[in-house]
């Protein structure tokens, strides 16, 4: 029987704005202070995009660059564009079209993927599905989100948590054991009411009253969705472990969702990892939504080593969950 084709990330690219938000700078719009925010989330700071001509495709652009470069891959060699995101420049065209058309990316398909915080690892699996077939041989995946274009900087409860960037990656067929090798994902639409953006879509379009009514920003159940978020990141890490028998020492790196640093810490526990191999850097960024995972794998590129083996684990609105065994396949 032929060998099966296996998915590698060969290069990634990543696109952070240069304003900054502190908690000291939330202080000042509203009721919180800097102890809250770090005790109860890990939250120091977080980027935010703050050109109104600039959103989600703007960011996906500067990564999908990045990784071009550092490829150093003609454009017109991509096969197809997979964005992630919860915040698109328009509902349609896709926001993966707009980046076709900046990098001249003219010979690749090109699709959105909504599925929320977990929308990175979703894309990666799907890319590296159609890498399988063998059909394709460069597949851009790239998670970009403008979360502050659609959070309440009134509200406490969530303009806390959220900030702007975006990462990506190139996917190829692999010549070794290396890349994707297992993957579990799950969603529930129980979740849907506990985190939501109400309006902007075809149940709700944008109307007057759904503006006055603030609509069109994040609504989360903080609670609900915290009790979910550390059961389910917890429990698919575990479940992705065991089903590949996976041990704690067999693994060099979590790569978790930043969403909080409680859920982050939650998950590693479970799966018997010690702090020093957790991919942690919410305190700079907040909750980036698609691009906190592709973040971490650009913040960590040079201290991953070829043959690594990580987890990828993420949870999110929908809800929807999920977690990929990957193992590194760029030389250090
Ligand atoms: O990425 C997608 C998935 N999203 C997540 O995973 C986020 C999950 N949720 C969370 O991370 C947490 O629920 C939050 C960080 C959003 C909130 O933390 P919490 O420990 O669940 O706090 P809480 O909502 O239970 O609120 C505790 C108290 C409340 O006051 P009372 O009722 O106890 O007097 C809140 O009003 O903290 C108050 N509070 C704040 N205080 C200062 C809520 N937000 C703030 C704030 N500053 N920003």
């Amino acid at each position: 029987m032929a060998e099966s084709i296996k998915a590698n990330i060969t290069a990634v690219g990543h696109y952070l704005p240069e304003d900054v938000l502190t908690n000291k700078d939330l202080e000042e719009m509203v009721d919180t202070n800097d102890e809250w925010i770090r005790t109860r989330t890990g939250i120091s700071e977080r980027r935010i995009l703050k050109d109104p001509d600039k959103a989600s495709a703007y960011m996906g652009i500067e990564a999908a660059r990045e990784v071009l470069r550092d490829r150093n891959i003609d454009p017109l060699e991509i096969e197809a564009i997979i964005v992630a995101t919860a915040t698109p420049d328009y509902l349609f065209p896709a926001t993966a079209c707009l980046v076709q058309r900046e990098i001249g990316a003219f010979n690749a398909f090109c699709f959105d993927l909504m599925a929320a915080c977990s929308g990175f690892l979703y894309a990666l699996t799907t890319g590296a599905s159609f890498i399988e077939t063998g059909r394709y041989k460069k597949v851009l995946i790239i998670g970009s989100d403008k979360m502050s274009s659609i959070t309440d900087y009134t509200d406490r409860a969530t303009c806390i948590l959220f900030g702007d960037g975006a990462g990506a990656a190139l996917l190829e067929p692999s010549e070794d054991d290396c890349g994707v090798i297992d993957w579990v994902h799950h969603s529930s639409g129980i979740g849907a009411e506990y985190l939501v953006q109400e309006a902007g879509g075809s149940r709700n379009p944008a109307s007057a009253e759904t503006v006055e009514q603030k609509k069109h920003y994040i609504y989360q159940d903080g609670k609900a969705v915290f009790k979910k978020a550390t059961e389910g990141m917890a429990d698919v890490s575990r479940e992705i472990m065991d089903r590949n028998n996976l041990s704690d020492d067999d693994i060099s790196w979590l790569v978790p969702h930043q969403a909080n640093l409680r859920i982050i810490d939650a998950t590693a526990k479970r799966m018997g990892l010690s702090s020093e191999r957790v991919m942690i850097n919410i305190d700079k960024y907040g909750n980036t939504t698609t691009a906190t995972i592709p973040l971490c794998l650009y913040d960590w590129k040079h201290k991953l080593k070829k043959g690594d083996n990580l987890i990828l684990a993420a949870f999110g609105g929908g809800f929807t969950w999920g977690a990929v065994y990957l193992k590194w396949g760029i030389e250090s």
